[in-house]
């Protein structure tokens, strides 16, 4: 029997998810998201072009592959207006070829108003959040008190709406927050849900469970597993389960259907957004990182913080997740460094320790590093993995070892041909 193949993001978010699901779309008939929703941001390159997409699966572009949003996303009903707009005028076909969970819950004008209320409370400790309102939206979802994609059909759609939106405003005056036009708001947010009703909602386990048996199906992650609600670095964290689990969950299917889990991972580490992270570099080597990596988000252009490999979370990742296929990313990234560092251990208190621990915001972690000759060669030209240097080989082979499993695909570029199976 076929099995749902399943592509998730190892670190902090933005290692490449949205490059590898492009990628690997030719294999698969259905690619699906299963958590997440415009806070996400998945860049992709392919005839010179760079598109990203946010809630829309990665598959959009290939125009055999059906794509699904699954009932675990949360859609705004704005953005996806617009983002199915721009990738319609560069020639995808989304009418035919995207299909909502009519159980995915709906991010209204006041959840954004929320989120930003929200951050604008907690001052210094705020998360760092996009301001998409995706915070909000799982709250009321968990709250018992959200819409979803299929009630936009519903008669009384407004009249549920007020009813939110009331309890909304609420703790939004409660909070101080007044720097809105919610009229404005509002107008854009029921155009945009007329837009939607034209495309296919379903009740997509079904669809899922369905087709499972005879089509091959990749379920599409978003964030990171450091990002998981339950397994990240807490509260500095998304507010979905990021890892294998949330497929199952946010999708409709049993355990016994997940297959191969693609573990994705850049070559060294990035953050965006508040909270810890233990090799950050706050020095001209992190500068370094950055410019090179052009580390800024594909969502809300914040630059993204830049530190080494951390080992330790990402052991810790591939045994949350189940991870048997290991993809590296931005390894052109890491070329002209004089020296490259990995860490593989946490020193706590004096103690090392190869464990995330409990509480990372409230613990000084100080990394274990192994150091790594660098090396010059310019990766982006290369095509197999015998072009590829020997320094960057002995690295390789290194974090093979660490973690215990091949590195199967190796990205050296953010074009799909910059990609070297090895
Ligand atoms: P995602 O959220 O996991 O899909 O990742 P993002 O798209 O947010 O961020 C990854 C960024 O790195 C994007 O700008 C990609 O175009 C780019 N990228 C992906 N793979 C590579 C690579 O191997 N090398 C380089 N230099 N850039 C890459
Ligand atoms: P992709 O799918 C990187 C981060 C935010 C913030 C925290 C909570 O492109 O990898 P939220 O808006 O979810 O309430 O923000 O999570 N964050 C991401 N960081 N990549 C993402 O998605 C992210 N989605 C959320 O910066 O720190
Ligand atoms: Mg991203």
């Amino acid at each position: 029997m076929n099995k749902v193949d399943v592509v998730l993001g190892l670190q902090w978010g933005d290692e490449g998810k949205g490059k590898i699901a492009d990628f690997l779309t030719p294999n698969y008939q259905v690619i699906a998201r299963f958590q997440g929703g415009p806070n996400a941001g998945h860049s992709l390159k392919f005839n010179g072009q760079t598109h990203v997409l946010n809630t829309i699966p990665s598959g959009i572009f290939h125009s055999e592959s059906i794509n699904i949003i699954g009932n675990g996303v949360v859609v705004d009903p704005v953005r996806i207006k617009a983002e199915i707009e721009r990738v319609e005028a560069a020639g995808a076909k989304v009418k035919e070829n995207l299909i909502f969970s009519r159980k995915a819950h709906i991010i209204l004008p006041t959840h954004r108003l929320l989120d930003a209320a929200s951050e604008h409370a907690k001052g210094d400790s705020k998360i760092g959040s996009t301001l998409r309102g995706i915070g909000p939206t799982y709250r009321d979802k968990i709250g018992r008190n959200g819409l979803r994609i299929g009630d936009i059909h519903l008669q009384n759609f407004k009249e549920k709406y007020e009813a939110i939106k009331k309890e909304h405003l609420g703790l939004i005056g409660f909070l101080g927050y007044n720097d809105f036009d919610l009229a404005t708001l509002e107008a854009e947010f029921f155009e945009a849900c007329e837009y939607l009703k034209v495309f296919k909602h379903v009740d997509t386990e079904y669809l899922v469970n369905s087709m499972v048996a005879s089509n091959k199906i990749l379920a599409e992650g978003a964030q990171g597993s450091m990002l998981d609600i339950d397994f990240g670095s807490y509260p500095f964290v998304t507010s979905s389960n990021t890892i294998s689990g949330g497929v199952c969950n946010g999708l409709g299917i049993a355990p016994q259907h997940i297959g191969n889990v693609y573990g994705i991972f850049k070559a060294y580490c990035t953050r965006v957004g508040s909270g810890p992270f233990p090799t950050e570099l706050e020095d001209a080597t992190g500068e370094e990182l950055r410019k090179k990596g052009h580390e800024f988000g594909a969502t809300t252009g914040r630059p993204r913080r830049c530190g080494w490999l951390d080992l330790v979370a990402l052991k810790y990742a591939i045994m949350l997740s189940g991870v048997n296929y290991l993809i590296m990313m931005k390894s052109d990234v890491l070329s002209g460094f004089e020296e490259i560092k990995v860490c593989t251990g946490y020193k706590i208190d004096g103690v090392e320790s190869k464990q995330v621990p409990y509480d990372l915001c409230n613990v000084k972690v100080e990394p274990v590093y192994t150091s790594f000759k660098g090396w010059s060669e310019d990766l982006t030209i290369c095509r197999s993995k015998d072009a590829l240097p020997q320094n960057f080989l002995d690295y390789i082979s290194f974090l093979e070892k660490e973690l215990e499993m091949p590195i199967r695909i190796i990205s050296v570029g953010p074009d799909r041909e910059q990609t070297i199976n090895c």
